[in-house]
This record gives C-alpha cells, structure tokens and sequence, in this order.
C-alpha cells in the first residue's frame, strides 16, 4: 500500500517529527513536511492558487494511504496543517478531478501533544475535523494515534500506542 505521511508542525525536528520517525522506522512510506511549502490561507477567489497547494496535491491524491501527523496546539491541529485542510477547498472548486481521487483513499491521524492527561482528554474532539473530513471526501478513516512527549525521547507507553496503531492502519 503506498503511503505518505504529512506533517505539519511549527518545527521540522521537533516532538512530532519524533514520532513520524518512529513510525517511518517500522513501515515504508514516502514523507512530505509542510513546512517545505508555501500553503496559504484559503481565497474565496483562488488569487493564491499559483503556490505550492495544488501541486503538492497531485502527488498526495496519488497515495492509498495519507497519514496527517499534527501537533496539538491549543486543542486542536496546527495552523499550518488546518490551512493544508481549507486548501481542500480548492480541490471541490477549481481543480475537482485532484479532490475526486481522493474518493476511496485511507486518512488516518497521529497527534503529539506534552502530557497524557491533557492529550487523552481531548481525544474525541481533536479526531473530529480528520474524521468527518474523511467521511466528506468519501475516504475511509483509519483512525488515529494520540501520543506525547515532555522528555526528548518517545515514551515507551507511546511507543506501545503506535505499535498498536501502526498493526491497525497496516491492515
Ligand atoms: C502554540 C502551542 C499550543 C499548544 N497547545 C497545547 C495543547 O492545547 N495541549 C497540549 O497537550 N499541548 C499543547 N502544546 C504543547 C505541544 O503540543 C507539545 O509540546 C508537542 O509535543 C509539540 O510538538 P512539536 O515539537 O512538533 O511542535 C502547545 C504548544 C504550542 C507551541
């Protein structure tokens, strides 16, 4: 199954960078960070359509499986994975034959926050814009993986949840 993750957090090597390379490790899949491209916030009138949105998207609709790999900033995703998602728009509007590729392609979600507690308690909520998003697109989600970090390593209860999720997106 081709897969791809995208990341999209305000530092390349950072916490969700940790757990990206993780996941890397055990299964083979191509990478693109987000923070490599020009994605700005979505127009109503397509004036930015000249960036790095649409082409990256050629590719990314080319995938089986895309995993969106975000930090948690303030409850929810980045800002720079969220203007990724408004960027979506363009494909129901001005390029409809990229968004139609995505129809029965796999979404699924790894977040990375700094404590369990906070993380855990946010769970439902933060899965929502990746699932019902999915559900629009007609793609099947696969679900998700919540992680953290407050150390510089990947814990090894995190650890045990990606192995869990890593069994579940394989599938
Ligand atoms: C702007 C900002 C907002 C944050 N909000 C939350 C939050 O709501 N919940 C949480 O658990 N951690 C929050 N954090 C902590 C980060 O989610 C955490 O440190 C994460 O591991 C950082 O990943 P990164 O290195 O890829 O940015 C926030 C961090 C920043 C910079």
């Amino acid at each position: 199954m081709k897969t791809l993750i995208i990341q999209g957090s305000a530092r390349k090597s950072g916490n969700t960078n940790k757990v990206v390379n993780y996941i890397q490790e055990k299964i083979k899949c191509d990478f693109v960070d987000l923070k490599n491209y020009t994605i700005s916030n979505y127009e109503y009138d397509s004036r930015n359509k000249g960036d790095d949105f649409l082409p990256l998207m050629r590719r990314v609709v080319e995938y089986d499986l895309i995993i969106f790999a975000t930090p948690i900033y303030w409850y929810a995703m980045s800002g720079i994975m969220k203007s990724f998602f408004d960027r979506i728009t363009d494909c129901l509007k001005i390029e409809k034959e990229t968004g139609r590729k995505l129809r029965g392609k796999q979404m699924a979600m790894i977040n990375c926050g700094s404590d369990k507690d906070s993380v855990l308690a946010i769970e439902k909520e933060f899965e929502m814009p990746f699932r019902e998003t999915a559900s629009y697109l007609g793609m099947i989600y696969k679900g998700s993986v919540q992680t953290w970090i407050n150390t510089d390593k990947v814990s090894e209860e995190v650890i045990q949840n990606l192995d869990i999720f890593i069994d579940k997106i394989t599938k």
